[in-house]
């Protein structure tokens, strides 16, 4: 499948069309970027840790009966995959307390919530993606009843999905943020889940093993990416 023309940039991914036009092919970058895009910098080679642990996933995921946006992959960083028309919501699933919950609710870091919590946010960057609930998404026609409903089915059997697939591999799934399009009238997963998306501690030192490195200036970032990856794609993987 040939590469045609770059249709969007975004801060981690480029997107190309094809020449079907119901498929696109998505570019992983190295760049990374942290909050709204204030603090910049490069991860070597996490475009090819994105693109290869993304893939692994949504197979599990597609596997498991829920529909996603990934065809095949075509290269270490670059991936085919269906057209959508992307929701402008973010839904980030919780299950222990870190990061702006923390923060915002004043919760200490580490504490394991009874269900998961689920939390939308409002997709723009001028407005620093505002936390948004059930009421405003439709007031703001971000999305119908239907979809909302099956979004939020969709992103709790990720959950179950992904913390089962972690632990396996020594990793607890703090919380996470996935994005869902319509794709010929159907809700499908899209977007990526990566070190980038998701938090991930390691089961037994509770080292942070996600982008909380780059973000936070923990250190050993690069060798991070590289040993989550070769978790996912050992015991049991690709
Ligand atoms: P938060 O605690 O900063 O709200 O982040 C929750 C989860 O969402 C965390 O796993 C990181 C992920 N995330 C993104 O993927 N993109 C973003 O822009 C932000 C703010 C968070």
């Amino acid at each position: 499948m040939e590469k045609k023309e770059l249709l969007y940039e975004g801060k981690a991914k480029k997107v190309y069309a094809t020449d079907d036009p119901g498929l696109l092919i998505v570019s992983y970058k190295d760049d990374a970027t942290a909050f709204n895009g204030q603090k910049k910098g490069q991860i070597a080679d996490k475009g090819v840790v994105n693109n290869i642990m993304s893939n692994i996933i949504f197979g599990l995921i597609e596997d498991a009966g829920v529909p996603t946006h990934l065809v095949r992959q075509l290269s270490d960083r670059e991936t085919l995959v269906k057209r959508v028309s992307i929701l402008p919501i973010e839904v980030i699933v919780r299950n222990v307390a870190a990061g702006s919950f923390s923060k915002r609710y004043g919760v200490e870091e580490g504490r394991p919530f009874a269900r998961p919590v689920l939390e939308f946010s409002y997709k723009n960057d001028a407005l620093g993606d505002p936390l948004i609930n059930d009421d405003h998404i439709l007031a703001l026609g971000l999305a119908t009843e239907g979809d909302l409903a099956t979004v939020r089915r969709c992103a709790m059997e990720v959950n179950r999905l992904m913390k089962g697939f972690f632990l396996e591999r020594g990793l607890r799934l703090i919380d996470f943020k996935i994005e869902f399009g319509l794709c010929e009238g159907a809700i499908i997963l899209a977007d990526e889940i990566s070190p980038d998306t998701c938090r991930l501690w390691d089961v037994d030192t509770g080292e942070k093993m996600d982008k909380d490195r780059f973000r936070r200036d923990l250190g050993k970032v690069e060798e991070t990416y590289q040993a989550v990856l070769a978790r996912v794609r050992g015991a049991g993987g690709a």
